[in-house]
């Protein structure tokens, strides 16, 4: 299809089955070079928790099986609340990566049949890229900005600079913070996905009652979670054997002491990486928080502050937008094709697809560095 003039309108259908949520969204972008207004028209988002509660971790093999059999529902539910034909999108961006890899090839084996079906161009996306981009989607915000990218899999502090650009400061050696949370929800018995349910408990926990430890709690930029994960289950086992189990009050109180020794750790990182950042672009004072852990009311707050006290603009989206979602997806790709920034490489499923191509990976403690 030969591109449009850059001030009509696109139609874009975003494609996302990277993990455990099958999302589909249409977005519309009109005017391409000046002022463009871009329009969520729909975002479907098939959450999987049911089929993956009673293992307490997401099944790869459940997870690639239930996205190729809701992806054409899900992209249906997304054509119809958009209100739109299948042939009025323009075009197709889909998750090539990271992710588990049974969930990415049922996405991109989907919007490949219907790019192809269709006669409309396909853009293969990085599902973190896309996360880093969520906040240009909602926001005008230029590029370079500092971004703390923090989810169920990752948590990494990048310079965004471009489409294809990014520089990464650090992350975590070990587990991304959404694990934490996901594998403390669990050993506590209170549900899954353990983020916003940890939250919901905190509010009603005392956040003195533990002092946890801050592992890597130093001036760098990379963290460590996996310590302070095994401190909250040691002190949960602690109490089961001196009281024979947990009051509400107790698991009210780890949660709440364990979210705010988090939200500590990012406070003091955000704050070094803010003052690397502004060694070099001074300015372009912008900070944004984006990806599953960032719906985190407690941690955006604390962070809007750390951003204020440094005179930098806070950026960040609602909650629907910081978890998975194809929204992101679909913006990001059309980004990529507008500024003729993709190419057909972009298509292979690739579950490991670093943003920053030349940083060494950060040495921690999985089998090819850190985990996230
Ligand atoms: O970005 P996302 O939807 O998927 C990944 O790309 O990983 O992030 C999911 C993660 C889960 O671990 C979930 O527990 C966490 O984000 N999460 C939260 C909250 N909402 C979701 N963590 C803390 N507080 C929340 N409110
Ligand atoms: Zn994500």
């Amino acid at each position: 299809m030969k591109k449009k003039s850059k001030d009509e309108s696109y139609q874009v259908l975003g494609v996302e089955s990277s993990c455990d949520d099958t999302a589909a969204s249409v977005v519309k972008i009109t005017n391409c070079t000046h002022n463009k207004k871009i329009e969520v028209l729909s975002s479907i988002v098939l959450n999987q928790n049911s089929l993956h509660s009673e293992f307490k971790g997401i099944v790869p093999e459940i997870a690639a099986r239930a996205h190729s059999e809701r992806i054409d529902i899900c992209t249906k539910e997304a054509l119809k609340k958009a209100n739109i034909s299948v042939k009025d999108i323009d075009l197709i961006c889909v998750t090539s990566g990271p992710g588990l890899i049974g969930g990415l090839l049922s996405g991109v084996m989907f919007a490949k049949g219907l790019a192809k079906g269709l006669n409309k161009p396909i853009v293969g996306v990085n599902h973190l890229a896309a996360h880093c981009f969520s906040v240009k989607m909602l926001h005008k915000l230029d590029c370079p900005y500092l971004t703390l990218l923090v989810s169920g899999g990752h948590c990494q502090f990048l310079i965004v600079k471009g489409v294809d650009n990014f520089y990464r400061l650090g992350g975590t050696i070990d587990d991304a913070p959404g694990e934490c949370f996901d594998k403390i929800a669990s050993f506590l018995g209170i549900g899954y996905p353990g983020g916003p349910i940890i939250e919901t408990r905190s509010k009603k926990g005392n956040e003195e009652r533990f002092d946890f430890p801050k592992p890597m709690y130093d001036s760098t930029f990379n963290m460590s979670f996996s310590g302070l994960k095994t401190a909250v289950k040691r002190e949960t086992e602690n109490l089961i054997k001196k009281q024979g189990g947990l009051y509400q009050k107790d698991i009210n109180d780890i949660c709440a002491s364990f979210q705010k020794t988090a939200t500590e750790i990012f406070k003091l990182k955000t704050n070094n990486a803010i003052k690397f950042f502004y060694e070099k672009y001074q300015n372009h004072k912008s900070l944004a928080i984006v990806g599953g852990v960032a719906a985190n009311e407690k941690i955006r707050t604390e962070l809007e502050q750390i951003a204020n006290e440094n005179s930098f603009n806070f950026f960040t989206v609602p909650a629907k937008y910081c978890t998975d979602n194809a929204a992101m997806i679909a913006f990001l790709g059309f980004e990529k094709y507008v500024s003729s920034n993709f190419n057909i490489s972009d298509l292979t499923v690739k579950p490991r697809w670093p943003l920053d191509k030349i940083s060494k990976p950060i040495l921690g403690f999985g089998k090819r560095g850190a985990k996230a």
